[in-house]
């Protein structure tokens, strides 16, 4: 069976996309669906590609038993051909995407939208400049809870 493929997009690809990316590839991994996805993550900017994650972002996740490992990279317009889930983490990053060639035509998910527990359009809040790192991997952990909830429904998982 073809896996689903889902990239978690931020615009610096160091901080909220990593986190999103690691915590819900171990959540996947803990509830034994490893092999019905691929997972990854993007970010709108150039400035950090070929970086690993933020230290700490790194720090955040490992206290919590969850390794990022990331390296960033830029998502291109190729990428709304290669994932079938784009799930954006704030709406300054689906204004970036819907940019893109192809953006305007496609699904761009809100992360937190996934969350029951978030009013809808809730962002992920960018802790590269205000810190935060704790709250973001906890946000994060909690939108992946929910959106690997109603992925099991949509696909019969
Ligand atoms: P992220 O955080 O989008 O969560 O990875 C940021 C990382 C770097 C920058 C901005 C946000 N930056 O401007 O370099």
């Amino acid at each position: 069976m073809e896996p689903i493929r889902v990239c978690f997009v931020c615009l610096g690809n160091i901080c909220r996309s990593p986190t999103a990316e690691a915590a819900f590839r171990h959540l996947v991994e803990s509830e034994g669906l490893a092999a019905r996805f691929v997972i990854d993550s993007a970010g709108t900017g150039s400035w950090h590609v070929g970086e690993r994650a933020h230290p700490d972002t790194r720090a955040a996740a490992k206290a919590r038993g969850v390794e990022v490992t990331s390296i960033a990279r830029q998502f291109t317009a190729e990428d709304f051909d290669r994932f079938d889930y784009v799930v954006a983490m704030d709406h300054q990053n689906v204004r970036n995407l819907r940019r893109l060639p192809g953006g305007a035509e496609r699904t761009i998910h809100l992360f937190r939208d996934f969350d029951p527990g978030s009013p809808a359009g809730s962002e992920v809040p960018d802790p590269y400049y205000e810190g935060g790192f704790d709250a973001v991997f906890d946000i994060c952990r909690a939108a992946a809870a929910g959106m690997l909830a109603r992925l099991r429904d949509t696909h019969g998982l």
